[in-house]
């Protein structure tokens, strides 16, 4: 065993990545829950580096407060004209003159390598004393990248870029992922007298290589296993198939930890999220960021849940979820929008075209359809009906509403914060709370209902109204209705309405 050798990170990131045609730096465009550096920061991850030095340049403020962000570990490092490859290593080693051991390198614009890829690279490398080792694939279609041209003997001879290589090297399909180990000490030697004599007049690292081999310096190669690792990402439809790779990567990672996606191909799990046992996913969903989904949940069909964190038991069916927090055997949906802080405990329900931000829901309590909740603190097991506003912004500020344990509050209701509805209090229908209902009080805001008698016959004559009005007054008195549509439930609908403005039950809220 050798000594343990101190390791340094050096991650390419300055190109413009000019066929991504994007105001955002290529190494920042997102790929399932991480930046391509993101990415290929993570697969650096085990390797313990004692450094990481990124170089930056294109939009090189915004990598940097990304990284800042990310990995406030690693150290930017301007390349203020990107010269080529080599170039930027040599521009990191300079400043970082204390470097020694191993210096792994890594394009920023591959993100699907994987850390048991890149440290299998870096021991290969180390156990053999190799002064380059670089990570090669086989890849069914080379184009655009540099070739690995090998000798009689099958010994790495030198890196051959596409554009600077003969027709007998490009058909050479074993490529250059742009992921390598260096010897630091031997590495700086060569650095130094990289030529620009090349298609692109830039300093190529792959020239490296040659200059190694031809200074009797030992190289190699390391293979990877899966070539779509390497692959990289130079416009956004090599993007949006790295994202295809990774989405099934993911999803069967996912599978195989016990996991039901019903629809692999359109469910799409950020390498961010964590989900439990026996958690279900139905299709064309999406979850996001730090979203967490609990045993025997049941998410989607058509589900957007970003930093969102759902209970065991709990069923999200086509709802967007953002920040939230759904308990344990919650319900919501269809088409509820929660949003941040919105705080759903354990049995809790948020029905259709809801949407709760900023607000608690206790145990068991429901707002079943057609609200919303703005900072609010609804009590377990109350009861919101259809139709309930939350009104929780003056225009300037805005206020909470507090509504107690078993309240029941009636259908087209607008509590009007700052207000409370106390413990076990209802509300009636149609009322505009502004102050508070003591625990037990019925709340009503009502004007007593006034009918007038024959409006329509007098007002609005030879119309459908007029004429069912007429057919149902002649039903009323006992001649036979002409049509069977008037249903005697409805009939006794309407003389159950109630009078004076004291609500039933049956006319406060909705289940
Ligand atoms: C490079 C390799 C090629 C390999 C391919 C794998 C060279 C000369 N060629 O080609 O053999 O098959 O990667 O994807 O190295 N960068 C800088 N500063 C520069 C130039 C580039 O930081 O001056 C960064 C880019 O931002 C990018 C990475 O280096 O993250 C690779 O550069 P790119 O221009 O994409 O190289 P390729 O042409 O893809
Ligand atoms: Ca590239």
């Amino acid at each position: 065993m050798s000594e343990p050798h101190s390791r340094t990170v050096v991650v390419l990131a300055a190109g413009e990545g000019k066929r991504m045609k994007s105001s955002l730096p290529k190494v920042l465009h997102p790929l399932l829950g991480r930046t391509l550096v993101g990415h290929v920061l993570t697969a650096a991850g085990p390797l313990t580096a004692a450094r990481t030095l990124v170089v930056v340049g294109h939009g090189a403020d915004q990598v940097r407060d990304h990284l800042a962000a990310i990995a406030p570990e690693a150290t930017a490092v301007l390349q203020a004209e990107q010269l080529g490859t080599g170039h930027a290593v040599r521009i990191a080693l300079e400043a970082a003159p204390e470097v020694t051991g191993t210096v792994v390198v890594l394009n920023g614009d591959v993100p699907l390598l994987r850390p048991e890829t890149v440290a299998e690279l870096v021991a290969a490398h180390e156990s053999e004393g190799a002064a380059a080792t670089v990570l090669a694939a086989e890849v069914p279609d080379p184009t655009g990248l540099g070739r690995i041209v090998r000798d009689g003997a099958g010994r790495l001879e030198q890196i051959v870029e596409q554009r600077d290589a003969t027709p007998v090297q490009l058909a050479v399909r074993e490529i250059n992922a742009g992921i390598y180990a260096f010897d630091a000490a031997r590495l700086r030697d060569v650095l130094g007298k990289l030529s620009t004599d090349n298609d692109q007049g830039e300093e190529y690292l792959t020239d490296v290589f040659k200059m190694l081999v031809s200074a009797g310096e030992p190289v190699g190669v390391h293979l990877a296993g899966d070539h779509t690792e390497t692959l990289g990402c130079n416009d956004r439809v090599e993007l949006a198939a790295l994202r295809r790779l990774l989405r099934d990567r993911v999803n069967e990672r996912w599978m195989r930890a016990g996991v039901s996606l019903l629809d692999p191909e359109t469910t799409w799990i950020d390498v961010t999220v964590a989900l439990d046992r026996d958690a279900v996913v139905d299709q064309n969903t999406q979850l996001r960021g730090g979203s967490v989904v609990g045993s025997g949940a049941v998410v989607g069909p058509d589900v957007t849940l970003i930093d969102t964190v759902v209970g065991p038991g709990a069923t999200i069916l086509r709802s967007h979820a953002v920040g939230a927090e759904v308990g344990p055997d919650a319900s919501v949906g269809p088409y509820a929008y929660l949003r941040p802080d919105a705080r759903l405990a354990e049995r809790s329900k948020v029905g259709t075209f809801v949407e709760v931000k900023n607000s608690e829901l206790g145990a068991g309590a429901k707002v079943p359809h057609l609200s919303y909740v703005g900072d609010a603190t609804i009590g377990a097991r109350a009861n919101i009906g259809a139709a309930t506003i939350f009104v929780n912004y003056d225009g300037v500020n805005k206020h909470r509403t507090v509504v107690g344990e078993a309240a029941f509050v009636g259908c087209d209701t607008s509590l009007i914060a700052p207000v409370e509805v106390g413990a076990g209090a209802y509300v009636a229908a149609g009322s505009a709370i502004s102050n508070d209902v003591p625990p037990g009080a019925l709340g009503v805001t009502r004007a007593p209902q006034r009918n007038v008698e024959g409006w329509v016959a007098r007002k609005r004559p030879d119309t459908a109204s007029a004429a069912a009005a007429e057919r149902a007054q002649r039903g009323t008195q006992g001649a036979p209705a002409p049509t069977s549509s008037a249903s005697e439930g409805e009939a006794i609908h309407g003389t159950a309405a109630s009078v004076g403005g004291t609500p039933g039950a049956g006319d406060t809220a909705t289940e």
